[in-house]
């Protein structure tokens, strides 16, 4: 697949997708959104990708949605642009493969939005979230008003939300909208320490907990649990789980193989 306004590049079975249009701060346009919902779709159907990491080039991770193109939007487009945002942020978050947001820059509006999207974010010390869309006079339009709060709290969603403050990443990572905090000349090594860890783990076992997790926020804790419990029993069926069982009984590493 070839891509315009970003790159995806595969090594050691890590895929690392790079919002590339750095002269705008990598800014969201619709053409922007539709190569990331391509991008993640191939990521997830590529059999040599394990894990997705999601960054931005030069010195934003992303610094929202292209207000250049949300400036002359009629109602109806600025809602169907909104839908289809979200329908692509969604897939980032219902990925098999876990997706870790590496945010080396700010992360604002669109783009603290597409980094919630992803199962992990790690930051650099030179990262920046907020949303800011109350000075434009917009509310956010990619569920951040829905997973902010899902993520750090009401009144800390809330406390961003109306002020549009910009924030740093120490204080993201008090909040827990950063999971980690990283040097920036580390970060994207740490990222791929990261990406080692998941992949050494069994890939079905991985699938699950995404689901589990998803599938639990989205419904109470008892329709959640049952749908952990039914993970857990076809877990049981798959080869992985004799390997991995097996492996520890005889003290040696698991080779697992996704099924
Ligand atoms: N949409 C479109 N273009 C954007 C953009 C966005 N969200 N964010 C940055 N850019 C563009 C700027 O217009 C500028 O382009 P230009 O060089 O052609 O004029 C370029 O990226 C660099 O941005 P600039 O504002 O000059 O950098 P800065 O270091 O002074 O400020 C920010 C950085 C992030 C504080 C500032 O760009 C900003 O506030 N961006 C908008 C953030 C926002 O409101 N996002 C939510 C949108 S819904």
């Amino acid at each position: 697949m070839s891509y315009i306004n970003l790159t995806f590049d595969v090594a050691d079975r890590i895929a690392t997708i790079t919002v590339n249009r750095p002269d705008k701060l990598n800014a969201l346009n619709d053409a922007t959104i539709a190569e990331l919902g391509v991008a993640i779709d191939e990521a997830n159907a590529r059999a040599d990708v394990g894990v997705v990491l999601l960054t931005g080039a030069g010195r934003a991770f992303v610094a929202g949605a292209d207000i250049s193109e949300l400036a002359s939007q009629s109602p109806l487009e600025a809602q169907q642009r909104a839908r289809a945002g979200q329908r692509v942020f969604r897939r980032f978050e219902t990925s098999a493969k876990p997706t870790i947001a590496v945010v080396n820059g700010f992360a604002l509006g669109g783009g603290c939005e597409l980094a919630m999207s992803c199962h992990v974010r790690i930051a650099s010390d030179k990262a920046k979230f907020g949303q800011p869309e109350v000075k434009l006079g917009i509310v956010p339009g990619f569920a951040g008003t829905q997973r902010l709060p899902r993520l750090i709290g009401r009144g800390a969603a809330l406390k961003l939300l109306l002020t549009g403050d910009m924030i740093d990443a120490t204080e993201a990572h008090r909040l827990g909208l950063a999971d980690e905090l990283v040097p920036a000349a580390g970060l994207m090594e740490r990222a791929k320490a990261l990406a080692n860890v998941m992949l050494a783990n069994a890939p079905l076992a991985i699938a699950g907990c995404i689901d589990a997790v998803n599938r639990g926020l989205d419904s109470t804790l008892e329709e959640g649990a049952l749908a952990e419990s039914d993970l857990f029993g076809v877990m049981s069926a798959t080869q992985d789980v004799k390997e991995g069982m097996q492996a520890f009984l005889e003290k040696r590493t698991p080779t697992f193989h996704g099924r």
